[in-house]
C-alpha cells in the first residue's frame, strides 16, 4: 500500500468518525433535550409570502427559540437583504445551526441565549414555533420590547389577548391539532 493510499484511508476513516460523533450528539440531544420539531418546508413557504405581503421593507428577522437553524437558514436564502438572527438556549442546536450557516455560506447571527433575556427594540419581524406556555409571558415581552409596526409570527401556539391579522393553517387534514402549523400574524399595535 502506498502511502498515499494510507493518507486517504485515514483521512476517510477521520471524517466517518466526525459524522457518527455528531450523528450521535444530534440524536442524544433531540432525545434529552426535547420539543425541537423544525418548522416544515410548506409553512415555511407561506412565512416568506406573509413577510412580502405585511412587511417588505423589514430590515431584520429574529426566529426566537431557533432550534438548528432551519427556518432562518430558509429566510436568509429567499430574502438575502434581511439581518436574520437566531437564539436558542440549547448550546447543541445553536452549534449546528452555526455549522449549517457556514457550510452553506449564509450569514445569520445565531446566539446561545434564552429568548427572553434577548432586547428586541429593533426588531422588524419576530417569528416562533414554541410551547403554548411561553405564550403568555412572551406576548407581555413584545408588548413592551416592540416597535409599532412589528410583525409577529407565530407557529401553532398563539398569544393569550393580542388579536391576529391574520390566520393560515398550512396543514388542514390534521382535525385533532387544530392549530398544528397554523401561522397565526400580528402587527404590533
Ligand atoms: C419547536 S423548536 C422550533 C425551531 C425553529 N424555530 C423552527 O421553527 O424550525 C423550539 C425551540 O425553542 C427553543 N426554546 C424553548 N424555550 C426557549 C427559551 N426560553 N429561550 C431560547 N430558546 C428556547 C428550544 O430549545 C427549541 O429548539
Amino acid at each position: 500500500m502506498t502511502a498515499l493510499a494510507l493518507c486517504l484511508i485515514i483521512f476517510l476513516d477521520l471524517v466517518l468518525v466526525i459524522f457518527l460523533v455528531l450523528f450521535l450528539v444530534f440524536m442524544l440531544d433531540s432525545l434529552v433535550k426535547g420539543h425541537d420539531l423544525p418548522t416544515s418546508k410548506k409553512t415555511i413557504k407561506q412565512l416568506i409570502k406573509i413577510i412580502l405581503k405585511h412587511k417588505p421593507e423589514a430590515v431584520n428577522f429574529y426566529d426566537l427559540g431557533c432550534g438548528r437553524g432551519t427556518v432562518a437558514l430558509a429566510i436568509k436564502k429567499e430574502l438575502p437583504q434581511l439581518e436574520v438572527r437566531g437564539t436558542d438556549y440549547n448550546a447543541i442546536r445553536i452549534f449546528f445551526a452555526k455549522l449549517k450557516s457556514f457550510f452553506f455560506r449564509r450569514k445569520i447571527d445565531f446566539k446561545k441565549q434564552d429568548l427572553f433575556k434577548i432586547g428586541l427594540q429593533n426588531a422588524d419581524i419576530v417569528y416562533t414555533y414554541l410551547w403554548y406556555d411561553l405564550m403568555p409571558p412572551l406576548e407581555k415581552k413584545l408588548q413592551s420590547e416592540l416597535k409599532t409596526g412589528a410583525l409577529v409570527v407565530t407557529n401553532t401556539s398563539k398569544f393569550p389577548n393580542w388579536q391576529p391579522v391574520e390566520i393560515i393553517n398550512t396543514r388542514t387534514k390534521i382535525p385533532k391539532l387544530a392549530d398544528f402549523e397554523t401561522l397565526f400574524v400580528y402587527k404590533k399595535e
